[in-house]
């Protein structure tokens, strides 16, 4: 995303500007120790746990794991996007953007947008003019969808027909290439384009700001398939961090206190045709951790509405581990089944408003549901069972961000099976290494093998995130490129970034990474505390590189060990093998 503006210039940028500048303005901060203190702006709390380090230019919400630098802040804070941000520090500090950078990359999306909002205003007047309208409107008479919620929520109807959107919005070789970069089109080997959406209810999906990024299509006819045809990833539309319906329950309510997440876009609309005004629909993907993150900004109160079936259990599961890392104080995440083949859609128009909250009242804690499945798992009777019950829970337990929710959930379930609160801690505990930090997301965490410290590679990464002028210790990087660890990609780019730019604080650091696969990575290091004093950090990151040649050494080793065996050695291997036992005795 960072578009054309060359890195250097937001390197210069970011050493021009304080963190601690940006945020005080916005959201004033207080002192605390060496670093800066607030009530996080990005979600409610009553107790400040969002921090700035002025050191590392970096900020960081122990509450709800929003963290970031200056960029990031203002992108998320202001609402603006990367080149909007960049423009606004650039006219704050009076550095002059460079000439090629004034046609970003991305300065196709406003055309974009004015294409998407173009379409539904089209889909719109076609389900008030179109020949074929009755099927539409008969479709959602029959559904029970009233005309004006199906007007709040720009309800339209794509006629049938392969190219009605390409002759409106694609007359141009550059619309038509919008079109297909939006999904509204799609094109084929030869060439040709055609609509995605043809003859289908079609549901518009709007962003925080209420623009039209993305479409939801139903069929009319359920023998068609597929049922609903979604618009796919384009620069617009990410589907791992919108909800379908946020935009609307901000517009209907003044204050969100609780929101419910449903799976259908139907959902959505007939709970609130019936009141329920708080409902969002992940658009046919599993909850991701942005959409987590984006839930608890809005509101601390969250509940997963799923059917009760098997597959309903299964995502929830799921929702729980998305879940387990961002728990904190005062967030809550319910669960609640619905009965046997029904779905929000079905039960609301059964049994309306009070029969569907009642349910809502009944849904099981977070802490029920995984107390429940896990003991539903194994007998409980037998010494085996609560052994493996221990089991199931630990990696679960490990992925529980905050380290008192964890204990509560130790307590609970220790009550369940009836064992000693410690013991079970202990066993929990037991041969497992830390937590490396808390909220991050588990499946993203780098390897560690069990019973580990952290790798010297983390620590290596971690010690210069914190301390950059670090890297001016190590004289070739490069050469650690043949280790074959996880990371050691990243140890070495970072290490030569820092050759090349010996300024970089930690944020303009993590701006390099902008956008990249590593980057949450990074940044989950940088917000690692380093504990080590001053005067140690050089002696700890030195014998981070040492173990790190130690692992060089055994790792040509065994090389030459296996080869050994495989086709026998040359002279010239023979000599090296001495080599290395003599360097691995003298490193010990
Ligand atoms: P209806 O009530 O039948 O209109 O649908 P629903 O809202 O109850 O949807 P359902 O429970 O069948 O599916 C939930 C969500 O999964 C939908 O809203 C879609 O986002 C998604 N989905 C369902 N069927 C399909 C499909 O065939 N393809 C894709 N891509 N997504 C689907
Ligand atoms: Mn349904």
């Amino acid at each position: 995303m960072a578009g054309r503006i060359p890195q250097q210039f937001i390197d210069e940028l970011l050493s021009r500007v304080d963190i601690v500048d940006i945020i005080d303005a916005r959201v004033p901060l207080r002192k605390a120790g060496r670093d800066f203190q607030a009530r996080c702006p990005f979600h409610e709390e009553k107790t400040p746990s969002f921090t700035v380090s002025q050191n590392k230019q970096f900020y960081h919400c122990f509450g709800c794991g929003a963290h970031g630098t200056a960029i990031s802040f203002l992108m998320e804070y202001d609402h603006l996007d990367f080149i909007e941000t960049i423009k606004e520090l650039a006219r704050q500090t009076g550095m002059e953007l460079p000439e090629q950078s004034s046609q970003p990359q991305n300065s196709q999306l406003p055309a974009l947008d004015e294409l998407m909002q173009k379409a539904t205003a089209y889909y719109r007047r076609q389900m008030k003019e179109h020949p074929d309208r009755h099927n539409a409107i008969h479709y959602l008479k029959k559904r029970g969808l009233s005309g004006e919620i199906a007007n709040e929520f720009c309800i339209g109807f794509a006629p049938p027909g392969w190219d009605n959107i390409i002759k409106l919005l694609g007359n141009s070789k550059i619309t038509t290439e919008q079109l297909v970069t939006t999904g509204m089109a799609i094109r084929k080997d030869d060439g040709h384009c055609y609509d995605r959406f043809r003859n289908r209810i079609m549901f518009p999906i709007r962003n925080r700001r209420g623009k039209v990024i993305g479409f939801g299509g139903r069929v009319l006819d359920d023998e068609d398939k597929p049922k609903y045809l979604n618009s796919p990833e384009s620069p617009l539309f990410h589907k791992g961090n919108e909800l379908y319906g946020l935009f609307e329950a901000r517009q209907a309510l003044r204050n969100i206190d609780s929101l419910i997440v449903v799976e259908g876009y139907m959902d959505v609309v007939a709970l609130a045709q019936f009141g329920v005004r708080n409902a969002v629909a992940t658009l046919g993907t599993a909850v991701t951790t942005d959409h987590m993150n984006l839930l608890f900004r809005t509101c601390n109160d969250i509940t997963f509405c799923l059917d009760g079936d098997r597959a309903g259990r299964e995502a929830a599961w799921k929702a729980l581990d998305t879940c387990l890392p961002l728990i904190s104080d005062g967030r809550q995440v319910r669960f609640m089944f619905l009965p046997d083949g029904e779905d929000p859609d079905t039960l609301i128009r059964a049994q309306g408003k009070e029969g569907f909250e009642t349910l809502a009242t009944n849904a099981l804690s977070l802490s029920s549901f995984f107390l429940d499945t896990l003991t539903r798992e194994v007998d409980l009777n037998s010494l085996d069972g609560r052994a493996r019950l221990v089991e199931l829970a630990r990696p679960k337990l490990k992925n529980v961000g905050n380290p008192v929710y964890r204990l509560m959930l130790i307590e609970a379930l220790a009550q369940r099976i009836h064992i000693d609160p410690h013991t079970l801690t202990q066993q929990i505990e037991r041969g497992t290494p830390p937590a490396p930090t808390h909220y991050s997301a588990p499946q993203r965490r780098p390897q560690q093998a069990p019973g580990s410290r952290p790798s010297a590679i983390r620590i290596a990464i971690t010690l210069l995130l914190n301390n950059p002028q670090l890297a001016q210790k190590v004289a070739q990087p490069g050469h650690f490129l043949a280790l074959q660890e996880p990371g050691v990609n990243i140890l070495v780019e970072l290490l030569e970034l820092l050759h090349a730019n010996p300024n970089l604080h930690c944020g303009g650091i993590l701006e390099h990474w902008r956008d990249k696969p590593d980057q949450r990575h990074l940044a989950r290091l940088a917000r690692q505390p380093v504990e080590t004093p001053e005067d140690g950090l050089e002696a700890e990151f030195l014998g981070a590189l040492m173990l790190l040649e130690k692992q060089l050494l055994e790792q040509e080793f065994q090389e030459l060990n296996r080869k050994e065996q495989e086709t026998g050695l040359s002279t010239e291997d023979k000599h090296r093998l001495l080599e290395l036992l003599r360097l691995k005795n003298s490193l010990r």
